[in-house]
């Protein structure tokens, strides 16, 4: 039986690989996609999921735009890493399917509402858009299976030496989450950091002979460089396919249950994630689950493998 996810996302290129993931994968059944600010402007963010859903062949899948900036304070931008479009590389098609006119915290409700049973909700992206939907809307809360996000981790930060980008850029609507009840995997950069795209992954997608694979290639192609750039890198973690690969192949990642929180008020770590993976707090009970190891081999086999079924034909030269 097919997972049944929303995918709330920042395109973005491992948001990007994430979309292609799922609308790979018969083991998900992807209802709805919501764009959020992030890797960039959210208005381009909408823009690359459309063309990343358009390359995909998955034009039925609704869209609907989401939040511009955080639940408090101003919107902090990853075009740094993913470049002027926010998708910067290869060559998109344009959009087949327009958005929706409803917001994106719009289509999560009423998708959630219309789905015959709980719904799991991933978030590859900043928390705002569930954030909101949490505190306007709580009873939601029991239409949803489970939160499993991207962002955080339990040693160390990208966007700050402490905080990771996504929750560093609303980590009040982490907050909501973490305190709504509802069930939470996080997926931080101490398991995406295992995730890497090396040039044996790189060579794997570069040799499917389809436009699918060519454009995943020319995409680490672009995300490399900027990690070696920005952070060192030899190869580029592809963070947000993770949640994804968790959903369709639940050995492929290694979880334990913790408290988990976030800091709102550091002046130097104000969206870092505190995971007390050693029970440092005995007061504070398990609220959530962080992932902790990473089959390796078993994640590319399987996103490859959802790459390759969804290879269009190789166009004519
Ligand atoms: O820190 C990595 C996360 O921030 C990923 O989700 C990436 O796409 C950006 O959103
Ligand atoms: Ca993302």
């Amino acid at each position: 039986m097919a997972v049944p996810i929303v995918l709330d996302c920042d395109p973005g290129h491992d948001d990007a690989v994430a979309l292609l993931l799922a609308v790979g994968s018969p083991q998900i059944d992807l209802l709805a996609v919501t764009t959020c600010f992030g890797n960039c402007p959210v208005s381009d963010a909408t823009r690359n999921a459309l063309r990343v859903l358009t390359l995909a062949g998955a034009t039925q899948v609704p869209v609907a735009e989401g939040a511009a900036g955080p639940l408090v304070g101003e919107a902090a931008l990853g075009n740094y890493v993913h470049g002027r479009t926010g998708l910067d590389g290869p060559d998109l098609p344009e959009p087949a399917q327009s958005l929706l006119p409803e917001t994106a915290v719009e289509l999560l409700a009423r998708t959630l509402r219309e789905h015959p049973e709980p719904v799991t909700v991933v978030v590859t992206g900043p928390m705002t858009n569930v954030g909101q939907l949490l505190r306007d809307e709580p009873e939601i809360a029991e239409h949803i299976a489970e939160v499993i996000f991207m962002g955080g981790g339990t040693q160390g930060g990208n966007h700050t030496p402490t905080a990771e980008f996504n929750t560093y850029a609303d980590p009040e609507a982490l907050d909501i989450v973490l305190s709504s009840g509802v069930p939470v995997r996080m997926v931080g950069l101490n398991l995406t950091h295992q995730a890497l795209a090396t040039p044996e992954v790189v060579e794997r997608m570069a040799a499917m002979e389809h436009l699918i694979g060519r454009t995943c290639a020319g995409w680490m192609g672009f995300f490399g460089s900027s990690y070696r750039d920005v952070w060192e890198f030899e190869a580029p973690p592809v963070h947000d396919p993770c949640t994804i690969a968790a959903l369709i192949d639940p050995d492929v990642i290694e979880w334990r249950e913790v408290f988990l929180a976030v800091e709102l008020d550091g002046t130097w770590t104000r969206g870092t994630t505190v995971a007390d993976l050693f029970h440092r707090y005995p007061d504070r009970e398990p609220n959530a689950k962080v992932a902790v190891r990473l089959d390796a081999e078993r994640y590319w086999d399987l996103v490859l493998g959802a790459l390759d079924t969804l290879g269009a034909p190789v166009e004519a030269p």
